[in-house]
């Protein structure tokens, strides 16, 4: 059978983001990745996404109280959350965490889902080390209060600046594989609880979202930057994929892992981890290129997502699920716009059976 996967295919039109494969460049409601990562944070960007698709379109100041009011209100739900969550992987627990909230409320769904994924994970981090969940504080950031909640004190303005720029970076990136299915779900009238646990659901695996946990391991199993090219070139003889390189639009380095790795620079934890990130990044792209002369493989945004939530503190089995709670506020907007557009996705497969004798 012919493997299909819809390469080039349009299948909506959309006011959130341009992806543009071939000159590297990511912009999202007119603003480039840049300027919104510097000067736009995360509410703002959730803010510009939401406008798109809101009667009336929330200012940024009102998507930041928002937020802050509906992470106090799921803080009610973290009870349950953890009897039913305790135990799986994050990833898994937020999919089931978003299936607590219910489409009707007293706010807009896509900001009590959003605050909700923020909540969740730090009660489940804490919750499987033996500590008592951090309620949330309306006042502050969104940033600044999930790395509250996750240790129980206030981080540094430069971690609260990286885990920002890493949420804003992530929130939204065209038609994507969990973007996609969750305007498939939208576009049936299920909702935007159903829609956003179905985007966990796509993000979930290594093709997507689930790659950096694995970039850390492959790192890890690296160890030194005289190793490099050896260690890479004998999982490629191997037939593995190289975590954190390719992508299905980029034909050109992913632009926002220069945004991540600028961010981990100006966190200098790690500068160790980076030089040895460095060599196995000029490593994999030298036996890429030297394997597939047709096809430019490049890095993509997990291979920084990596060292800068690794900076951040972050268990790697949590990095998936970090990535769910800056790309909830993207997978609501492309839903709502779904719904606006008002019109069922349904594509048609090719039958290449046997008939009936
Ligand atoms: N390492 C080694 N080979 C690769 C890699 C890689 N990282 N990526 C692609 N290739 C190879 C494929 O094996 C294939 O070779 P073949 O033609 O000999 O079979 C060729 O390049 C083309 O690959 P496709 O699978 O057609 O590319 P596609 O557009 O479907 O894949 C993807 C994109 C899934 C991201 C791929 O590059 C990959 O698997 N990368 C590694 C996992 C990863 O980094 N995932 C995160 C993606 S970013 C994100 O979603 C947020």
């Amino acid at each position: 059978m012919t493997a299909i996967g819809l390469d080039g295919v349009v299948a909506a039109e959309t006011l959130m983001s341009l992806v543009d494969g071939q000159n590297g460049r990511l912009v999202i409601r007119g603003r480039e990745l840049a300027d919104l990562v510097a000067e736009d944070g995360f509410e703002g960007a959730a803010a510009l996404l939401w406008q798109a698709v809101s009667d009336p379109a929330p200012t940024r100041a009102a998507v930041a109280a928002g937020l802050g009011a509906a992470r106090v209100a799921a803080w009610a739900l973290v009870p349950r959350f953890l009897a039913a969550a305790r135990g799986k992987a994050p990833i898994d627990a937020l999919m089931l965490g978003a299936t607590l909230l219910d489409d009707a409320g007293d706010s807009p769904a896509e900001w009590r889902l959003t605050a909700a994924l923020a909540v969740f994970l730090p009660a489940l981090l804490r919750d499987r080390d033996g500590l008592g969940p951090v309620a949330p504080d309306a006042a502050l950031g969104h940033a600044a209060d999930i790395l509250r909640m996750i240790r129980g004190a206030e981080a540094t303005a430069a971690e609260v600046a990286g885990l920002d720029a890493y949420i804003t970076t992530v929130i939204d990136h065209g038609l994507n594989a969990s973007t996609f299915a969750a305007r498939v779900i939208a576009s049936t009238q299920a909702g935007l609880v159903a829609a956003v646990a179905g985007g966990i659901g796509a993000l979930k695996g290594p093709l997507h979202g689930g790659a950096p946990g694995p970039v850390l391991d492959m790192l890890d199993a690296v160890g030194t930057p005289g190793n490099a090219t050896a260690w890479l070139a004998a999982a490629l003889d191997r037939g593995e994929r190289l975590m954190g390189f390719g992508h299905r639009i980029y034909r050109v380095r992913d632009p926002r892992a220069d945004m991540l790795k600028a961010a981990v620079r100006r966190l200098d934890a790690k500068a160790g981890r980076i030089a040895l990130a460095e060599a196995v990044e000029g490593a994999a792209l030298a036996l890429l290129a030297d394997r597939y002369r047709n096809r430019r493989l490049e890095t993509n945004v997990e291979f920084y997502t990596a060292l800068l939530l690794d900076a951040l503190g972050l268990p790697r089995d949590t990095f998936t699920a970090m990535f769910a709670v800056g790309r909830v506020a993207g997978w609501t907007a492309h839903a709502l716009e779904q719904v606006r557009g008002g019109r069922l996705i349904r594509p048609e497969s090719r039958y290449v059976g046997p008939l009936a004798a």
